[in-house]
């Protein structure tokens, strides 16, 4: 079973930094295939915290990393990343970049901004990263390429073609600066000649690894409940993170991904507008972001808490085929008392589901109904393994697998590297 979907099953946030990076260690490659720096993973390693948005979380351990074709990517944003890891002593020379993948223009930047201003109190809360704008393009197919870069004569023209439209854009409808043509080429061909070394066919790369039986992890950013067409649309990112992108994201058959590994709080975070059933109240919903740390790694904009929200996590189930549920940040719960749980939403009808809305109405119209658990109320630190948990903490985990009908195999006890439980060895959950 050499190939590995590790998805985010919520709103994002869960955690996949620190998943990947464990199961890195016993893997060979590690692959982005959608979204871009709108992605902010922390992990944590012996003190030292590494805060990544555009390589893939192995980089922390030396491992080849892979940014698919499926992703979109800031030049700015990569080439800080990749002179910071090497400035920190971790090479970067096995780091392949898709030229099929698209670049994050500075016009992206300004629309997404502007477009968010314009919508006013209907914005989606996005990270104004350009994801959006660049996406739309890509569709639109007025994108530029990775590829691109690599002729100074083409990138000159397709930033052209671009200009002639975004600038009317920018100045008509938005009331903004234009782009310059020649300040915006120099500076994509200065990017040029830093991430030339890394563009790559990362479709043959993967192909090849898994052919000679290596251990390849696919690595989601952002989450289910984003994901652009199984997400709580409009207040979603621009691309799919839902686990079966990851071929289309890459360039393999869907026949090639052997499992799909979920990661979810052991409860529920979102950034951003839109509904969210089990958000909690105060004091619990400041209580949860002061323990959890929940602000956001890219924006620093607080987090919106819920409590788990198990019709949620059964959709993400269905959606990604997800076999495994990694459960993050068990110990922000340990000092509530009584833990409410959504195991159903309450329907405008009166009637009650455990499965979740397919119209947004009726999404945005749901109550959660939940039943309460009881809490633990000492911390977590000193378990070693899972049969060290507190026996409520235990009945948490094993009421979500029943609940859910997936093993949790993994249990995040804090925010080190370390502080991870499971029922097998790492290498075991790796490498099944
Ligand atoms: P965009 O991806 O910047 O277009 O933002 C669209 C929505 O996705 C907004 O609600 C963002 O807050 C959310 N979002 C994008 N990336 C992340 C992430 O990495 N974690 C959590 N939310 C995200």
């Amino acid at each position: 079973m050499p190939s590995t979907v590790i998805v985010g099953a919520q709103w994002g946030d869960e955690g996949k930094g620190k998943i990947v990076d464990l199961l890195a260690q016993h893997s060979d490659v590690v692959c982005r295939y959608q979204g871009g720096p709108n992605a902010g993973h922390t992990i944590v390693v012996g003190g030292e915290t590494y805060k990544i948005r555009a390589l893939p979380s192995g980089i922390v351990r030396g491992k080849p990393c892979v940014i698919g074709n499926g992703c979109v990517v800031d030049p700015e944003v990569l080439i800080g990343e990749l002179d910071e890891f090497e400035h920190r002593g971790h090479s970067t020379e096995e780091v392949y970049v898709s030229g099929n993948a698209h670049l994050i223009m500075p016009w992206h930047v300004a629309i997404d901004g502007a477009s968010e201003r314009r919508l006013g109190k209907l914005a989606i809360g996005t990270t104004k990263r350009g994801i959006g704008p660049c996406y739309a393009d890509k569709a639109m197919r007025l994108g530029i390429r990775v590829q691109d870069i690599l002729d100074p004569k083409i990138l000159r023209q397709k930033i052209e073609v671009a200009l002639a439209e975004k600038n009317l854009w920018l100045e008509r409808v938005y009331e903004t600066e234009p782009f310059d043509l020649e300040t915006v080429a120099s500076q994509y061909e200065s990017y040029a000649q830093r991430l030339r070394p890394y563009v790559a066919d990362t479709s043959l790369y993967v192909d090849t690894a898994l052919a000679d039986g290596k251990v390849v992890l696919f690595e989601g950013a952002q989450a289910t409940l984003l994901d652009l067409d199984h997400g709580t649309y409009p207040f979603v990112t621009s691309s799919n993170p839902v686990a079966s992108n990851a071929a289309t994201g890459v360039g393999i058959g869907p026949n090639r991904i052997d499992r799909v590994i979920g990661v979810a709080k052991a409860y529920v975070t979102r950034v951003g507008e839109g509904p969210f059933p089990t958000e909690m109240e105060e004091p619990w919903q400041s209580r949860v972001r002061e323990i959890g740390h929940e602000y956001g790694t890219v924006t620093g904009r607080e987090r919106r808490c819920g409590w788990l929200d198990l019709v949620a996590l059964r959709y993400a189930v269905r959606v990604n085929g997800i076999g495994q549920l990694a459960l993050t940040k068990l110990d922000v719960l340990s000092s509530f008392a009584e833990l409410p749980v959504c195991t159903r939403y309450r329907l405008r009808d009166g009637s009650e589901s455990p499965d979740f809305p397919a119209h947004q109405s009726d999404f945005h119209a749901a109550q959660p109904v939940f039943e309460t658990l009881p809490g633990w109320q000492e911390p977590l630190d000193a378990c070693a393994a899972m049969d060290d948990l507190p026996d409520a903490a235990r009945r948490y985990v094993e009421f979500v697998e029943r609940e859910l009908g997936v093993e949790v195999t993994l249990v995040g006890t804090g925010a080190d590297r370390e502080r991870i439980l499971s029922p097998l060895s790492l290498e075991a959950v790796a490498r099944p």
